[in-house]
């Protein structure tokens, strides 16, 4: 049972990259059923009408665009097209992320830039596209970040330096618009399970034993736990909280590098 008052988000509306699948989704799913017009966006129009359909069988207010954030001119489109439907943006998500495991000696320049443009360029195009449309004061902007900002990974060297890249983007807006009355926040999740990048980063039995055992919870989290923390920060609880990262992560971070390792010896030697 949630512990959010309903009709919470009556009136609003939030704007998720990413927003068609996993974290983005889960997050999108949960502040429509508070009352609020989602508007999700991810690069496949089949996945992102079958995510749009979902929330509108159950009767949520929710709409989307096929764009790839990558793409200054159509996250622009989709924002201002948002923005001329229901008015003033009162949540914005970046959630769109890219992931693959692989060492550094085997990632190509242009693996290492698709994880950049679509983390790094993708999050200040979303936030850049946004601001005029942004209710001022009132709106919060929230990256999802991950453990990686913090941290280094093996065969992560990729997000690694996506995240941070996000992280840092993120409070740097929150000193440029909190004149404005606009808030900016990241949620670093942990394992979440469920997610495309557990379905990467852990696709066998024992990888996933692996990953429980590097959070002192010793399990997974949720994506209501993920949720939980935007719902929070996107509420008048967190009316004097800016440019700050919150860990959703069951103490994973706690645990250091080490434990994070996929698993593979050759690595930690
Ligand atoms: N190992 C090494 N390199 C890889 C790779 C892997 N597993 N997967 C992709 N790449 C490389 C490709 O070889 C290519 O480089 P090249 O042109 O030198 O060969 C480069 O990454 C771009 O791949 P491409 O598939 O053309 O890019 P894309 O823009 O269609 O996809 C990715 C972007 C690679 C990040 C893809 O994994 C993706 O779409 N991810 C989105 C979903 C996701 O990752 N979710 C989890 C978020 S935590």
């Amino acid at each position: 049972m949630s512990v959010f008052t309903e009709g919470l988000f009556a009136g609003k509306t939030a704007f998720f990259t990413g927003g068609t699948s996993g974290i983005g989704y889960g997050i999108a799913a949960r502040f429509a059923a508070l009352g609020a017009r989602v508007v999700l966006v991810g690069r496949n129009e089949e996945k992102m009408t079958a995510a749009v359909e979902g929330l509108l069988r159950r009767g949520l207010r929710a709409s989307g665009h096929a764009c790839d954030v990558r793409q200054y001119g159509a996250i622009e489109e989709a924002l201002k097209q948002t923005h001329s439907e229901h008015g003033p943006l009162d949540f914005v998500f970046a959630a769109a992320a890219g992931n693959f495991p692989a060492p550094v000696s085997a990632m190509s320049a242009n693996g290492f830039k698709a994880v950049m443009d679509i983390d790094v360029l993708g999050t200040f195009n979303t936030y850049r596209a946004a601001y005029s449309l942004l209710r001022k004061p009132g709106a919060v902007c929230v990256s999802i970040s991950a453990n990686h900002a913090h941290q280094p990974i093996a065969q992560q060297a990729h997000v690694c330096a996506a995240k941070a890249g996000v992280e840092l983007l993120t409070q740097t807006l929150a000193l440029e618009w909190g004149g404005e009355g606009v808030r900016t926040a990241c949620i670093a999740p942990g394992p979440i399970d469920g997610t495309e990048g557990i379905r990467r980063l852990a696709p066998t039995e024992e990888a996933r034993r692996w990953m429980c055992a590097s959070s002192p919870l010793g399990r997974m989290g949720t994506m209501d736990e993920v949720a939980d923390m935007a719902i929070f920060l996107c509420s008048e609880a967190a009316s004097y909280i800016t440019g700050v990262t919150f860990r959703v992560d069951g103490g994973t971070g706690l645990a250091g590098a080490r434990l994070l390792d996929l698993g593979d010896g050759a690595r930690r030697r």
